[in-house]
């Protein structure tokens, strides 16, 4: 019985999943996101002159990302480098503004310069679109951003030990996902914005 439901729970996890965004669609107000500005994103901002533009095509596909262990990394300002040598400091590092951080398809974090956000490391939490279009940003902000599972992005990234800046893996301090390891590989390769 016991196994029956892990089972089941598993199946509508990926079904979440593979669904992405559309599950809660309706419940969510929508962004306008030709026209994203920064005022889109006041909760909790320090200073939106230290903003990031960030638009839908700040999104691509995981497999155009540099991967990292189990996750992948990009940057909008041209500094892929250091933040690839944030990602692979042994002690810890801050990730450099323009850092593009996702797990899965639908989900991302963005660096924004020092000082926009400091409750947040300068971190902004996006929940994304993803299909064969591209991508389509849903929900974006800082600390009331929450996934497909009523989990708060940033109540639970800040319990990563401070040395590692808000990045969970799976072993600096964050409470655990609740989808298997097999499930996000596969989400991960079933991004349907790759060709
Ligand atoms: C219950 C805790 C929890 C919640 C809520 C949560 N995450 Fe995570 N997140 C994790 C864990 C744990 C990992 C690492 C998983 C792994 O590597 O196997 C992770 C990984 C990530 C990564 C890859 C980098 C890293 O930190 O390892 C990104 C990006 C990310 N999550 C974004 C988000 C966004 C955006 C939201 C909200 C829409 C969110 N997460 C909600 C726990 C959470």
């Amino acid at each position: 019985m016991l196994l029956l439901k892990g089972i089941i729970n598993t199946s509508i996890c990926s079904w979440l999943l593979v669904c992405g965004g559309c599950m809660m669609a309706s419940d969510v107000e929508d962004v306008d996101t030709d026209n994203v500005t920064s005022t889109d994103v006041e909760v909790g901002v320090t200073d939106l002159s230290k903003t990031i533009p960030v638009t839908n095509d700040s999104f691509v596909c995981l497999k155009k990302m540099y991967p990292v262990r189990g996750f992948f990394v990009a940057n909008l300002l041209g500094r892929l480098d250091d933040t690839v040598s944030a990602a692979m400091s042994q002690e810890g590092a801050t990730y450099p503004p323009g850092s593009v951080v996702q797990l899965i398809p639908a989900e991302a974090m963005i660096k924004h310069h020092k000082g926009w956000n400091t409750k947040t490391n300068d971190w902004e939490f996006f929940e994304l679109n993803v299909s064969e279009e591209g991508s389509e940003i849903k929900v974006r902000g800082t600390t009331q951003v929450v996934n497909k599972f009523g989990g708060n992005c940033f109540e639970c990234h800040q319990k990563a030990e401070p040395q590692w800046d808000l990045i969970c893996e799976d072993n600096h301090g964050c409470d655990s996902l609740p989808i298997p390891d097999f499930v996000i590989r596969w989400t991960q390769r079933g991004d349907p914005r790759c060709d």
